[in-house]
């Protein structure tokens, strides 16, 4: 089965030779891009989409969310507005929900987080534990994530659980704990900050999870300096998230992981995946929610690191997952231009999960960008250029999406 979609005004590919084309089409054929190029060249297919001069951009890929939980906490988010300061202390609140909340209630509540992010042109995301923080229930929410979202992420050592010690909660994060996640996961996690994880526990963590297999990611650099980044570059993470306050150190390191990095397609073209460095990940919606300062999204573009945009959609810092917000939020307060900040939020989340490269062959397709052979994630506006995700803020501008080649609105 094909669809092509013709009419499109602007065709933003976020591909490695970043193309923008005007009066475009583009073919899907079952899950992947099959044809990308002017509208007079079109070939037939099967059905045919009329894009009616709007623009298209690869899906957002969200490689920032905690989307299995259950309870509220606008009580905290109201006390801050009213001048409290954020603590990683009120993660207990949302465990205590968490853990009192079924599988159907919790699987149905985290369902309908990715469908609200779906509908809004999310195609591709990751989610985490983190707010259950004992055995039973940390494996719960891994279960319950693998079935919701295309990634998972271990977090186990989000926070030390009211009465427990945090060295003896390190070993069961790298021991039974790990061991029972495993099946479900393949990425692991640390809040690395203070009222968190501290630097050694972090390290345990990050090792144990190293050594099961699993890929990397770290919270770190949050509500302050901290040794966040420059653990995430020593242990070889994918990503280091939030990355509010950095060290003229810190952005060094980051834009040092990269240095083998030859740019997009090196790896499909054979240079290898451990030349990927440690993105950093930006939660621009989080830094307003928690009345943080933005995370320097601009100054690290222009030391060379490669920059994601994620929601960090959570009941805690981020209760939204809306990745529109985050790019007008990054081209408005940030500095980003619309193409950076697009890109940030499609090719970086895909590179921040190292899935922006991927054969043709056995569907392990590459998402994030729009080129043939790509996974068919597409998000049409309804808008004739992407620039008017900032200049209209907060209007929806979600027209249709499809999701590995299915029309998902
Ligand atoms: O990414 N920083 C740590 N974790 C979440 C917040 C979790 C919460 O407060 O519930 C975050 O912002």
């Amino acid at each position: 089965m094909s669809t092509l979609i013709t009419n499109i005004a602007e065709l933003m590919t976020q591909d490695a030779e970043h193309r923008v084309l005007k009066d475009a089409a583009l073919v899907i054929e079952g899950e992947r891009i099959s044809w990308i190029g002017p509208s007079s060249a079109a070939p037939a297919a099967d059905d045919a989409v009329d894009a009616g001069g709007r623009a298209l951009l690869p899906g957002w890929v969200d490689s920032h969310t905690h989307l299995i939980f259950a309870g509220d906490r606008t009580a905290e988010f109201e006390a801050r507005m009213a001048g409290e300061s954020y603590s990683a202390g009120g993660i207990a609140v949302t465990t205590g929900a968490t853990r009192q909340t079924g599988d159907y209630d919790l699987t149905r509540l985290a369902l309908g987080r990715v469908s609200e992010a779906v509908s809004q042109g999310t195609t591709y995301l990751e989610t985490k534990t983190g707010y259950g923080l004992d055995l039973e229930n940390e494996t719960r929410s891994a279960r319950i994530a693998s079935t919701v979202a295309d990634e998972v992420t271990y977090l186990g050592a989000h926070l030390v659980p009211a009465g427990a010690d945090a060295d003896e909660y390190t070993d069961l994060v790298c021991g039974p704990m790990l061991a029972a996640v495993r099946p479900y996961v393949s990425w692991a996690d640390v809040f690395c900050e203070q009222g968190a994880f501290n630097e050694e526990q972090s390290r345990r963590v990050l090792q144990a999870c190293a050594d099961a297999g699993l890929g990397l990611r770290v919270h770190g650099n949050q509500l302050g300096e901290g040794p966040g980044v420059q653990l995430a570059v020593e242990f070889g993470a994918a990503s280091v998230d939030h990355v509010n306050y950095l060290s003229t150190a810190d952005v060094e390191a980051l834009a040092g992981s990269w240095a083998g990095w030859q740019g997009p397609g090196a790896e499909a073209a054979g240079a290898g995946s451990d030349h990927r460095g440690t993105v950093a990940t930006c939660l621009p919606a989080c830094d307003l929610s928690t009345r943080q300062s933005l995370a320097p999204g601009r100054e690290l573009l222009d030391a060379g690191v490669p920059v994601a945009l994620a929601s960090n959609c959570n009941p805690g810092t981020s209760y939204t997952s809306s990745m529109a917000f985050c790019v007008t939020t990054a081209v408005l307060q940030m500095r980003l231009s619309v193409h950076e900040a697009v890109r940030a939020a499609t090719y970086g989340g895909a590179l921040a999960l190292r899935r922006e490269v991927g054969n043709d062959v056995d569907g392990e397709r590459a998402v994030g960008s729009i080129a043939v052979g790509h996974r068919a994630d597409l998000h049409l506006l309804n808008a004739p250029s992407a620039t008017h995700l900032a200049y209209r803020p907060g209007i929806p501008l979600t027209h249709a999406v499809w999701r590995a080649g299915v029309r998902a609105r």
